[in-house]
């Protein structure tokens, strides 16, 4: 649950973290500014940065600026691209991390409720893209995404069916803009993360009585959740010049989670020893 990287691998670099007020983009956002780096965090709620950012530069001692804005409002997200460069002189990389999301049947969906979590996911992200890939094209200066999505970008998942669309597009887009846009050396990665707890996602995915009802680590074959400095030692990688040769990938980090969901006998943990015992002694019979 340490660091991983060495002190100052991000010495001067200059990040931009959409959502980076609350969750897993705090925490990430903590520990590039442990390894040296200047954090610009925005998010629609300006009380909600302001204090994370004063929170952060008090623990770390390093340099936080809050920018507020919604990432479904392009000259908002130009906004915090121009107040960045205005306050480091760089930028270096940028992590995709807000979204929206809530469980339901989706016949229950309003039209506007299906829009609000596709434009924060998927309109958000190429927002967020499109801005920061013209300003290091404009610049000729070397960048970095990371999108944050989740494994059910690609298998897809009943109840969570508009954030299921959302991620599958930044998939879509990490992958389009990896070969794209290597040529002015701007690389694109994703992270899948498995469950990680966080108020934000907790409180919408396993609201009122379901908490108790379902256990997230029992679905994952560690039987445990991740911890939230292992997403930030990934994420301080890829954002990082030591993963210069990683371009394209998403990487999943979950414990096995979704490949023992998807394994068609994988539900036969439930076993016990006795009955692979019986199993054993009537096998051939
Ligand atoms: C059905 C809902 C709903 C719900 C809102 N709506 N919540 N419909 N079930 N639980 C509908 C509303 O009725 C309305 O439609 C429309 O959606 C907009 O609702 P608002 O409340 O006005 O939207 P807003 O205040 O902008 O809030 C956006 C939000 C909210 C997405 C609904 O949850 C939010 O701010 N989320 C941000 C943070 C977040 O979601 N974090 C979790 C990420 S976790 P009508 O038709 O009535 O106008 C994550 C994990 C993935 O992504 C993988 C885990 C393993
Ligand atoms: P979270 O704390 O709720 O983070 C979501 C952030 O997005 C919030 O800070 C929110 O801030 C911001 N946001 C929402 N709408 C926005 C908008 N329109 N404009 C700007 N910012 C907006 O939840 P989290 O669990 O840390 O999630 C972070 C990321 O990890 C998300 O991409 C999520 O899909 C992904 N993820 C999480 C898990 C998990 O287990 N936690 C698993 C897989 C993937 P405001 O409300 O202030 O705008």
């Amino acid at each position: 649950m340490e660091g991983m990287l060495k002190p100052d691998a991000l010495k001067n670099k200059t990040f931009i973290i959409t959502g980076g007020g609350t969750g897993l983009g705090k925490s990430i956002g903590k520990y590039l500014l442990e390894l040296g780096a200047n954090l610009v965090i925005t998010s629609r709620k300006k009380e909600v940065i302001d204090r994370t950012a004063e929170e952060l530069m008090k623990e770390t001692g390093g340099k936080v600026l809050a920018v507020p804005a919604d990432v479904r409002k392009y000259e908002e997200i130009e906004n915090v691209i121009r107040q960045a460069e205005e306050a480091f002189g760089h930028i270096d990389g940028v992590l995709n991390n807000a979204a929206g999301n809530f469980i339901s049947p989706t016949e229950r969906l309003s039209h506007r409720a299906f829009d609000i979590v596709v434009d924060i996911v998927l309109k958000g992200t190429y927002y967020t893209t499109l801005a920061a890939g013209k300003y290091w094209i404009k610049k000729k200066q070397p960048g970095v995404f990371l999108n944050i999505v989740t494994t059910y970008a690609w298998t897809g998942s009943g109840y969570v069916v508009p954030s299921a669309c959302g991620k599958a597009g930044v998939l879509a887009l990490t992958r389009s803009l990896a070969v794209e846009w290597a040529k002015y050396k701007i690389r694109s990665n994703a992270i899948a993360p498995g469950p990680f707890p966080t108020e934000g996602a907790w409180s919408r995915l396993l609201p009122g009585e379901l908490v108790k009802k379902f256990d997230p680590a029992e679905r994952v074959p560690l039987k445990r959740v991740g911890e939230h400095q292992e997403l930030a030692n990934l994420a301080a990688y890829l954002l990082s010049d030591y993963s210069a040769y990683v371009n394209g990938e998403v990487i999943t980090i979950d414990g096995g989670e979704w490949l023992r969901n998807g394994g068609e006998f994988s539900h036969l943990e439930m076993i016990p020893e006795e009955t692979w015992d019986m199993i054993e002694k009537t096998r051939g019979k």
